[in-house]
């Protein structure tokens, strides 16, 4: 493996992306971010590595993306718009983020000649699915603007292959979880509240009887999922995910290992939420060679002592 690679990842200064930016610099690639910190932040990143370049700039202005582009063999894009909520409330804020940003960096890759882009899409493309585990093959319906735009973002990559050529592969990521995703924000993950709240001794909220189940996957090995795709030469849609569910009841038990007690408030289901969702893994572990490694009970330790430190910190 040459020590040269470089690679662009646009929202790297996020919670994926910081994750798989240190793997690539662990791996000896030259990484450049392109990032607006709009979510993300540089206290994510190792900003004193040599092979870190950090570019403060915005993916749906194309000049930008263009200077970030140049010198490139790769490109990992992973900015976006990612609240499902703000999707709702503001389609078209939603919609220049995740298309025309996305339609920037496709275009970007081509005129540059960047031999591969990965990029992010997710489980929100399925919808409501109506069998599970839900393979690749099933039929997209998304049900919010943000399910959709990835969809859209999909078939603009599979457009510019048949055009172009151009090797790309899109990430279907289920529901990711681990250090630095932020619990604070309005579409914070069910994990990163429930580990913020019982580390702060307060009570957690399950909205319904706990009986939904989600397919949850720590964040280290979606880094190692996107490293195996970027330098690998599957093209077309791929499921990010384990292939195991976890109920919110199962979830809870196995925080309660760390945090004692924790006290739950039951309040009803929230609207639009689907109980369930299973990903189907047989194409991850064919196109990637690789399956997520890292059991809950790992993961959540993880999280949980991560959370501690930075609790700690001054
Ligand atoms: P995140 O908010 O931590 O990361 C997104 C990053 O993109 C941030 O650093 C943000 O500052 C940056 N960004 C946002 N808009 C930008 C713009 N216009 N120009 C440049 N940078 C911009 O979220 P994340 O969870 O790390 O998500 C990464 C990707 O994975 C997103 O595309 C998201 O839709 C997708 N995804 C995430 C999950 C999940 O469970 N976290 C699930 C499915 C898909
Ligand atoms: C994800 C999105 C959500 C979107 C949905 C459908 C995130 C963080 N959430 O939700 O915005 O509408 O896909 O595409 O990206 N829960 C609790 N208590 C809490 C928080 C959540 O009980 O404090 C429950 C939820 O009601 C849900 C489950 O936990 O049943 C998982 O929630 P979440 O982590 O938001 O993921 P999704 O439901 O998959």
């Amino acid at each position: 493996m040459p020590d040269t690679e470089s690679v662009l990842v646009t929202g790297g200064a996020g919670f994926i992306g910081s994750h798989t930016v240190e793997r690539l610099l662990a791996r000896g690639c030259r990484v450049r971010v392109l990032d607006n910190l709009s979510s993300g932040t540089r206290a994510n990143l190792p900003m004193d590595h040599a092979g870190l370049e950090l570019l403060e700039g915005d993916v749906t202005d194309a000049d930008v993306v263009s200077v970030a582009m140049q010198g490139m063999e790769y490109c990992l894009h992973l900015a976006a718009q990612v609240s499902v909520d703000r999707s709702v409330r503001e389609p078209a804020f939603s919609c220049r983020q995740n298309v025309l940003g996305f339609v920037h960096v496709l275009d970007a890759v081509r005129r540059h000649g960047v031999r591969r882009l990965i990029y992010a899409s997710s489980a929100a493309v399925y919808g409501n699915p109506v069998s599970l585990p839900v393979s690749e093959e099933a039929e997209p319906v998304p049900i919010s603007p943000y399910g959709l735009e990835k969809q859209i973002d999909e078939q603009y990559a599979a457009l510019f292959e048949r055009l172009h050529g151009l090797s790309s592969l899109g990430l279907r990521y289920f529901n990711v979880y681990g250090p630095r995703q932020d619990p604070s924000s309005h579409y914070a993950g069910v994990i990163s509240i429930f580990v913020s709240r019982l580390q702060r001794g307060e009570a957690i909220t399950i909205y319904g009887d706990g009986s939904q189940s989600r397919d949850f996957i720590y964040v280290g090995d979606v880094a190692r999922a996107n490293e195996r795709a970027l330098f690998g030469h599957a093209t077309g849609v791929c499921n990010v995910a384990t292939g195991r569910s976890l109920t919110l009841l199962e979830l809870v038990h196995l925080l309660s290992k760390f945090s004692g007690c924790c006290e739950t408030d039951f309040r009803p289901p929230r609207d639009g939420d689907i109980h369930d969702s299973l990903a189907d893994v047989n194409r991850m572990a064919a196109w990637l060679a690789m399956r997520a490694e890292t059991p809950p009970e790992e993961g959540l330790r993880l999280l949980w002592d991560a959370c501690t430190a930075a609790r700690v910190m001054p």
